[in-house]
């Protein structure tokens, strides 16, 4: 069996899974794993079996085939893809891609330039329920795509972590993943007008962040989704999410529940909560409820076997587009044409109106 040498970058909620995953791997021959946060990094390391455990991931570059980048802030995702496109290794990129449009071109060039696997983490393409829509679009049990609806809340603990650390609307870190979703199962149509309203009540004043965005797309064949993203729910069960989605198609629709409601523990102490709820899942015993434990092994099956990646950067920067443009719609309070060449231009700083 072919393995390979990986690195970890950012080793906090998504990182440390992908670190675990990574560990776990019979396709992984060593880890390296770097945190700025010594505490975690020392717990991640001891938990992995880490061979190189570091504040610097430059320091492992040489030692590794391909790095997943889980870092935060945002603003870390572009300079430190670029530093491990441009050392040759296969990338695998939390979203955001990046800020700009420019810096994701950049990167996509280097990969490409370099025939690198470059691969962005929307991990909802691997909830097998997303994964169900797009296969009912694909066989055609659902016909013709007609609507899609899809509605995503997070807590606002999430929303505040978030908030707290950059800048980026509901629609650049949350509906993204619902952008991602609907256009991959309605590819090759692609967006041509968004509209997007958004909301800010809550986190504004402590934050200068919208508190949802709700975004209207038409697609050049004729369809129209609606997604809306908010992350003010109150404090649930760590990273609690709950998503609605609903497709219809000229033979049938497809309304699937994602809310999480399915698994209730109501405790003496603390009341109720909703376990296995979070975004990306969460290990349980010896089985992996969510979908960030596939995508990663996903990534290192693609990178061993020299197979495509279900995310390429190129799809991630068509998102980005759309969620650039629902920001710029937010604030402009117009709809936004999208032709294939549309750039934003430059926004306020926090992003939306
Ligand atoms: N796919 C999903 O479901 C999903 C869910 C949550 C977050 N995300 C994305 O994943 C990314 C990570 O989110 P998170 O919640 O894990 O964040 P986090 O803040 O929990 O973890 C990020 C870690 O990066 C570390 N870090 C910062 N600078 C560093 C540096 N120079 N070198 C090494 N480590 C550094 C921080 O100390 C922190 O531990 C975000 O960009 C977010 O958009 C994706």
């Amino acid at each position: 069996m072919t393995t390979i040498d990986v690195g970890v970058i950012g080793t906090g909620w998504c990182g440390g899974i992908r670190a675990a995953v990574c560990a776990a791997s019979p396709l992984v021959e060593s880890l390296h794993v770097a945190e700025i946060r010594p505490d975690r990094l020392a717990e991640v390391a001891a938990r992995t079996g880490a061979v190189t455990a570091t504040a610097d991931y430059r320091e492992f570059l040489d030692k590794v085939d391909a790095v997943l980048i889980s870092a935060t802030p945002e603003t870390t995702h572009y300079p430190m893809a670029r530093d491990c496109l441009a050392a040759g290794k296969h990338v695998l990129l939390e979203k955001p891609l990046a800020l700009t449009l420019d810096e994701a071109d950049e990167l996509i060039d280097l990969a490409d330039s370099r025939g690198l696997k470059f691969a962005v983490g929307y991990s909802q393409r691997f909830n097998p329920k997303q994964a169900y829509v797009k296969q009912c679009l694909v066989d055609g049990t659902l016909g013709t795509p007609v609507s899609a609806l899809v509605s995503r809340h997070i807590t606002r603990n999430l929303g505040r972590k978030i908030g707290g650390r950059i800048k980026l609307s509901p629609a650049a870190m949350e509906a993204t993943h619902d952008i991602d979703f609907v256009m991959w199962c309605l590819a090759p149509a692609r967006p041509v007008s968004v509209y997007a309203q958004s909301v800010r009540r809550v986190m504004a004043p402590d934050h200068d962040v919208p508190d949802c965005s709700w975004i209207t797309i038409t697609f050049d064949n004729g369809v129209v989704v609606v997604i809306g993203a908010g992350w003010i729910l109150p404090p649930g069960y760590p990273n609690f999410s709950t998503t609605t989605i609903e497709f219809v198609g000229s033979d049938a629709a497809l309304l699937i529940d994602d809310s999480h409601r399915d698994i209730v523990l109501n405790r003496m102490s603390g009341g109720v909560v909703f376990p296995l709820s979070t975004m990306p899942g969460e290990q349980v015993g010896h089985v992996y409820a969510g979908p960030m434990a596939t995508e990663t092994t996903h990534f290192l099956t693609a990178v061993t076997g020299d197979g495509p990646v279900l995310v390429p950067a190129r799809e991630a920067r068509e998102v980005m587009r759309v969620y650039l443009a629902a920001d710029l719609s937010a604030e402009s309070g117009q709809p936004v044409a999208l032709d294939p060449y549309w750039r934003p231009p430059v926004l306020s700083a926090a992003g939306t109106g």
